[in-house]
């Protein structure tokens, strides 16, 4: 007998394949044999720091064991984010908590966004490559679909890319498609880089033009680190902080932000969407909030962190320095052994080719992969952000150099033929 509904059954395909890593990571003492994550968007570099601020401040209220607030999160968190991110983004109008609504992780936020911005079928813009699970949040319930925008040559950064997007969004609107929306990841998962101000401006002008929505995914705001070899590369800019000269709508201006990222703690499942001029929009999110609903223990250890100002100060100054010195260390690996990449200045990510510097006879995307398998090290194929191109892959290297050593390591060896 047929045990699952027929959606069922497509959730079972979507099981996310790099559990298998999480279930055999590797550890130089206790599973030297594990699997070496550096595919997963993750920052271990600061985890001792949030270890110990948690251990040493958590003072748990009898308000954590029951419904708190509302499910949207604790006026006292919303009021903690308002004040940390009106400090770290500068919005043009300071956020406050009627602004917020509170999810758990960034995830939900942008499915929320799916939820209330578009119907069934609708359409949202994403240009290529973009950040795999968008995929999910915003199709496998909401069932959205998404716009891919190609850009061949262009630098997907540049005033011209915006002209691609317009392009793609007449293009359909053309074959009767109802595109909703744009989704910006600013700054960009998976290539490391950040719009500079005048390319976002012109984002909102197209976004103006065609009565679209502009979501902006600001999950790696904070982090931003300096690269020697581009020092000129633009630094992070938010949406909240274009105001100035409005050229859109403001209502349909929204962002999203949370803790997984710029504080390593993917685990706390902490995040927000953002709307300062559409009300309806948090009203919208707070009418499903019960299937977001962060736990309030995470609640109050967020809310305690990002009221501390000289910890959050400091916390910030040196996971950028760990940041910038374990990209080096990377980098300077992959340079060593003929690995072309692409600089980056922001997020998590070195967005590379390996398929360029595969030994011997060129190979598919889908024997690296096995190859990389075989070897026990996890690393994202670019065909999971839909690359352009084949060939590129997504490392991520925010974690100590002993781990991105191994790592590396088994990567050289997968690619090596001769050995
Ligand atoms: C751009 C982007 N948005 C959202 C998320 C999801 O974050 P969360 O773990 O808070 O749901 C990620 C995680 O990789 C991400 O890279």
């Amino acid at each position: 007998m047929e045990t699952l509904s027929v959606r069922g059954k497509d959730f079972v395909a979507q099981k996310p394949t790099f559990f298998d890593v999480l279930g055999d990571l590797w550890d130089p003492k206790f599973n030297p044999n594990g699997i070496v994550n550096i595919g997963l968007a993750e920052n271990t570099l600061m985890h001792a720091e949030l270890e110990d601020f948690i251990n040493t401040n958590s003072k748990f209220t009898t308000h954590a064991l029951t419904y708190g607030d509302g499910f949207s999160g604790s006026h006292n968190l919303k009021e903690a984010i308002c004040h940390f991110l009106n400090n770290q983004l500068s919005p043009t109008t300071a956020l406050n908590p009627s602004h917020l609504a509170i999810t758990s992780g960034v995830s939900n936020a942008v499915e929320c966004c799916a939820w209330a911005l578009a119907d069934i079928g609708d359409y949202i813009l994403v240009g290529r490559p973009y950040f795999n699970a968008f995929k999910t949040t915003l199709g496998t319930r909401p069932d959205i679909k998404l716009l891919e925008v190609s850009f061949g040559d262009i630098d997907p950064f540049s005033l011209e890319a915006v002209q691609v997007y317009q392009n793609a969004y007449e293009e359909a609107r053309g074959k009767g498609l109802r595109v909703r929306a744009l989704i910006l990841c600013s700054p960009h998962n998976p290539l490391g880089r950040c719009y500079p101000e005048h390319v976002l401006r012109e984002y909102m002008r197209l976004c103006g033009r065609s009565g679209l929505h502009l979501v902006s995914d600001e999950i790696y705001a904070l982090t931003v680190w300096d690269n020697p070899r581009i020092k000129d590369a633009p630094r992070f800019k938010s949406i909240l902080s274009m105001g100035d000269q409005p050229v859109m709508d403001p209502s349909m201006i929204h962002a999203v932000w949370g803790l997984s990222k710029d504080f390593g703690a993917t685990g706390l499942r902490l995040g927000c969407l953002i709307s300062q001029a559409n009300m309806a929009l948090i009203e919208a999110a707070e009418g499903i909030s019960l299937y977001n609903f962060p736990s309030s223990l995470a609640d109050q250890v967020a809310t305690s962190l990002l009221r501390n100002d000289e910890f959050v100060g400091d916390y910030i100054v040196k996971n950028r320095m760990r940041l910038a010195d374990s990209y080096l260390f990377a980098t300077e690996f992959l340079r060593n052994h003929g690995i072309p990449y692409l600089e980056s200045n922001a997020g998590l990510f070195v967005w590379m080719n390996i398929g360029a510097a595969v030994q011997g006879d060129p190979i598919t995307d889908h024997e690296v992969v096995e190859r990389l398998r075989k070897e026990k090290v996890y690393i994202a194929t670019g065909a999971v952000y839909a690359s352009e191109e084949t060939g590129w892959f997504r490392m991520v290297f925010a974690h100590p150099k002993d781990v991105l050593e191994e790592g590396l390591n088994r990567l050289l060896r997968a690619i090596d033929v001769s050995q």
